[in-house]
């Protein structure tokens, strides 16, 4: 979670990400998406690859409600070599339900932050494209999870809130979530 955007808006090339042929794929989020029992602590789940970001775990989001329509952000995770890597932001919702936008400290454009399906409680399907003119587009996707493992059922409809709208899942790969040590 924690590179959201941030890998990829910063430049006008999109830095460390892999460029698909086409347009982005044509998705609804959440429509009735609540923010009040998103809030707390999410782990990453899976994210779809991305080269700045291998070897990174133990990453988790924290949502914390500002109380004035906006929602702190706090990500962090482990790099590569075991340090601890962490970013702070807020989040914004738009008049579309499920459809938010992001703002990360020191990241000077907005992502979006497209909640496609959670039930609060197990699972977030999250969900960002961007169209590059004439070149392609550049997804990143989140699985979010409650606990650091997440059951089969959830896993399984996680992934669908994706393949609903062709988007492959084959992109995810697990994040690690054992011996997370944090200073
Ligand atoms: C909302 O509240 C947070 C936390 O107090 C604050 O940092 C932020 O500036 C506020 N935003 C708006 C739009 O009032």
């Amino acid at each position: 979670m924690r590179f959201l955007i941030a890998t990829c808006l910063l430049a006008a090339v999109c830095h460390g990400q892999y460029v698909k042929p086409g347009p982005c794929p044509e998705f609804t989020t959440k429509l009735d998406f609540e923010i009040p029992p998103y809030m707390g602590k999410w782990y990453e789940y899976a994210r779809f690859t991305t080269p700045d970001q291998t070897g990174q775990t133990c990453n988790y989001a924290e949502y914390a409600d500002n109380g004035n329509g906006t929602v702190a952000v706090h990500n962090a995770g482990l790099e590569a070599d075991g340090t601890y890597s962490e970013i702070y932001g807020w989040v914004e919702p738009s008049d579309v339900g499920g459809a938010l936008l992001l703002h990360l400290n020191g990241v000077p454009v907005v992502g979006d932050y497209n909640v496609l399906d959670t039930d609060y409680e197990g699972y977030a399907s999250v969900y960002s494209c961007q169209a590059l003119l004439g070149l392609g587009h550049v997804e990143q996707a989140w699985i979010l999870a409650r606990t650091p493992a997440l059951e089969q059922n959830k896993i399984d409809a996680a992934a669908a809130a994706f393949t609903n709208f062709g988007i492959d899942v084959n992109q995810f790969m697990a994040t690690p979530q054992e011996n997370c040590v944090f200073p």
